[in-house]
């Protein structure tokens, strides 16, 4: 045995350098999302459409799909009757006749008669995402082109709107027009609860500071929803097939079903419209400066990790390449790598560096939160949202590690299996302990003894 060790240097050299370009580019996409976040949410300043005459600004259908009593649902509610826009209507759609969400909207409505608020019961069944389902009554009956569709766990500045419908009549620097105007996500908990503390440090840093930064390379779509602004007209011509309109012709549109239908069959529906106006249309995405505020209910541990599983495993169907690279970007590894690079090519100190990398982090996170809150992380939070955080840090890799061997998620009480291109198919009803195992991943040849498919998509 004779190991050439030179060839080994040369091989440690290259991945060393590798090492620390990523470790850098890293750092770079953090960085750029934190100005993002300082230059954008800093200040905002109220949209000139605000105190406009009703005939001078386009008309807007506010869809806000209901299902009982979500934490914080009437303020949350009532946020969207105060919108200082001239030019909305209000649909609120439930399900059904005893939704306990009905009483909540009867008293804003009596409370604020001047506002254009419908309520309408009874869902469509177009695929087996019950949000679509939901909103069906409330997209056909819209009287406006510009739908803004927000989840009902959501609350928003009062002049969220007006900003909003400014971002989408402003083409891109260069040039595209803006088929759809999001928001990020703002979290905040009024529980004290591991879970939701988890949530909410994940959401307002790390998640934010990712998604400002990939929105302002702005090189593919991504968009969670919770708050989305679009043209009816724009989403009636793409199917949800990702592939761009081959006609050349102005308003031409996809074969098969077109519109909001095309998306009941997706779990994460707000992420493929986003998707389709992007590359079926060849149309960009804007942000505008304002948040949405999500309340994150009450949620143990095991909620926390049982959401993020199932987002991960949404996302490992529809992109496997960026769902794969995940665990890189997370901070512990990555310092891992950057630390060993260092050390490598330079010599510098492994624990310094592992040091400095995390006080540079929390500083730049809780720069984040201040830029989106508006504030200063809150003294009364502060040592739980810093529990929160590190959580957070530490769970990332065991959480991924448990998406990424399974398929089936569970969503409000029912199961579901992810398929390949983000589809998903129900699977059973109820929770039996063969389910409990699968979603730890451990009886993963057992998978479909216990399926009962009831509705399989196209
Ligand atoms: C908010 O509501 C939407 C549906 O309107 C749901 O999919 C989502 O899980 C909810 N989020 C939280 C944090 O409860
Ligand atoms: C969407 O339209 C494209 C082309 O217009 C077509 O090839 C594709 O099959 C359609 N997809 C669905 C799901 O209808
Ligand atoms: C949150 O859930 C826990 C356990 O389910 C319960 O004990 C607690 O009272 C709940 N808190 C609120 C405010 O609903």
């Amino acid at each position: 045995m004779d190991l050439d060790f030179n060839d080994f240097h040369g091989l440690y050299l290259f991945l060393a350098s590798l090492g620390l370009i990523w470790f850098l580019a890293l750092w770079t996409i953090w960085l750029l999302g934190t100005w993002t976040a300082r230059s954008r949410y800093r200040l905002r300043p109220r949209s000139p459409l605000s105190s406009a005459t009703r005939t001078a600004v386009p008309g807007v259908s506010i869809l806000r799909p209901l299902k009982g009593l979500d934490t914080n649902l009437y303020e949350n509610l009532e946020s969207t009757f105060t919108q200082e826009y001239p030019n909305f209507e209000l649909l609120c759609c439930v399900a059904d006749e005893d939704d306990q969400a009905l009483p909540v909207v009867r008293e804003l409505k009596s409370r604020y008669p001047h506002v254009d608020a419908k309520i309408l019961i009874g869902d469509e069944d177009v695929g087996i995402n019950p949000k679509v389902n939901n909103l069906m009554s409330g997209y056909r009956a819209a009287k406006n082109d510009i739908l803004w569709v927000i989840d009902s766990n959501v609350t928003v500045h009062s002049g969220t709107l007006a900003r909003a419908v400014d971002a989408l009549r402003t083409p891109t620097k260069s040039g595209k027009r803006v088929a759809l105007v999001h928001h990020v996500p703002f979290a905040f908990s009024t529980e004290s609860r591991v879970g939701s503390r988890i949530d909410e440090a994940f959401l307002n840093t790390n998640h934010a500071k990712m998604y400002l930064a990939i929105n302002t390379v702005a090189i593919e779509s991504c968009v969670v929803g919770k708050s989305n602004l679009y043209r009816r007209s724009d989403l009636e011509r793409v199917n949800g097939s990702l592939k761009p309109i081959t006609s050349t012709e102005p308003n031409a549109k996809q074969d098969g079903i077109c519109g909001l239908p095309a998306f009941g069959r997706f779990l994460a529906e707000d992420n493929m419209i986003a998707s389709a106006l992007w590359h079926e249309l060849g149309l960009r995405h804007d942000l505008s400066c304002d948040v949405a505020r999500n309340v994150v209910g009450n949620m143990s541990l095991r909620d926390y990790v049982q959401r993020r599983v199932r987002w991960i495993r949404v996302r490992k169907n529809m992109v496997l390449a960026a769902t794969l690279v995940e665990p890189f970007t997370e901070s512990i590894v990555l310092v891992s790598i950057g630390s060993s690079s260092l050390k490598y090519l330079f010599g510098f100190s492994r624990w310094l560096c592992v040091l400095l990398h995390f006080c540079m982090l929390l500083f730049v996170d809780l720069d984040v939160y201040t830029s989106l809150a508006g504030h200063p992380l809150p003294q009364s939070i502060r040592w739980e949202f810093l529990a929160g955080w590190v959580a957070r840090e530490v769970l990332a890799l065991p959480i991924f590690i448990l998406a990424i061997v399974g398929n089936r998620v569970e969503w409000r009480g029912r199961q579901y299996e992810v398929l390949n291109n983000g589809e998903v198919k129900f699977v059973s009803n109820h929770r039996s302990f063969l389910h409990s195992l699968e979603f730890l991943g451990w009886s993963r040849s057992q998978k479909y003894q216990a399926v009962e498919t009831e509705a399989v998509l196209p």
